[in-house]
C-alpha cells in the first residue's frame, strides 16, 4: 500500500494540520504496517502557480503542443498527477485559509485537475478520470465551522469535495481539529474531540473506503 501524503500548511511540521495526517497515518499503518509514505510538501510556496503555457494550453479547444512537450508547469503537472496515480491512499494535511484551502493547495490542485488528462469535458459534462482511492483530509482551523451553530463558513469541505469528486476522487473522509487558533483554551478540548473521533472511525474495523464523511 503506498500513501501520499500532502502537507499544506506554511508552518510545516508544526502545524496542527500535520499533526492530525500523521495521526491518521498511524492508524492506516497499524493496518498496513508495510505501507509506504510518499511525502509531497505543498506548504510555504514550496509548488509555484501555473504559468502562462500552461494556462493558455488548457484553456484551449484542443490538445496543444504546450500539453505534449512536458516543460515548466506541463512537467511539474504530470510529475504530481502521476503522484496520485501510484498512491493507494491520500492524505492531505490543510489549515483553514479564510473559509477555504490556502493557496497552496489550490495551486497544487491547479496541476492536478487538469483537462484531457484527469478529467474530460463531454457534452454531457465533466467525465473523471483517475481511479478513485481513500482520501483523508486532516484540516485544522482557528474557529469552529461544522457544529450546529458554526462560527463561520465553510468553504473548503464543499469545495475539496467538488473538485477531488471532478478527477474520480470521490471516497474522502474529513477529519478536522477546529479552534486551534494558537493561544486558545479551546485547543486541548478540540485536539481531545478529533483524537476520539479518530479513535472511533479506525477501531470500528470498518472498510477504508467509505464514500464521503465529515468525523469532527
Ligand atoms: C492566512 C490565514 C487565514 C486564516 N483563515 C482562517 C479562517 O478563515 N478560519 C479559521 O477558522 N481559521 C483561520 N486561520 C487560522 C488557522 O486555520 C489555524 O491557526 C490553523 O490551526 C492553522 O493550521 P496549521 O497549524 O496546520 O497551519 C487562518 C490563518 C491564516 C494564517
Amino acid at each position: 500500500m503506498k500513501i501520499l501524503h500532502i502537507t499544506c500548511s506554511p508552518r510545516g511540521q508544526i502545524s496542527e494540520s500535520y499533526r492530525l495526517s500523521q495521526q491518521i497515518i498511524g492508524h492506516l499503518r497499524k493496518r498496513d504496517p508495510a505501507a509506504r509514505l510518499v511525502s509531497r510538501v505543498i506548504g510555504g510556496g514550496a509548488i509555484p502557480h501555473i504559468d502562462e503555457s500552461y494556462a493558455s494550453a488548457l484553456g484551449a479547444a484542443q490538445q496543444s503542443p504546450a500539453e505534449t512537450s512536458r516543460e515548466g508547469s506541463m512537467s511539474l503537472s504530470e510529475q504530481l498527477i502521476r503522484e496520485l496515480e501510484d498512491s493507494d491512499i491520500v492524505v492531505i494535511a490543510t489549515p483553514m485559509h479564510n473559509f477555504t484551502v490556502p493557496s497552496t493547495l489550490k495551486a497544487w490542485i491547479d496541476h492536478v485537475v487538469r483537462v484531457r488528462r484527469t478529467f474530460t469535458v463531454t457534452t454531457s459534462g465533466k467525465v473523471a478520470g483517475l481511479r478513485d482511492r481513500p482520501v483523508f483530509v486532516a484540516v485544522s482551523s482557528g474557529s469552529r465551522y461544522s457544529d450546529e451553530h458554526p462560527r463561520q463558513s465553510d468553504f473548503l469541505t464543499p469545495y475539496l469535495k467538488a473538485v477531488l469528486g471532478t478527477i474520480g476522487l470521490r471516497d474522502v473522509t474529513f477529519f478536522s481539529v477546529e479552534g486551534v487558533a494558537p493561544g486558545s483554551d479551546e485547543a486541548v478540548r478540540a485536539r481531545a474531540r478529533t483524537d476520539r473521533a479518530l479513535q472511533d472511525h479506525f477501531s470500528s474495523g470498518s472498510p477504508l473506503s467509505l464514500r464521503t464523511e465529515v468525523c469532527v
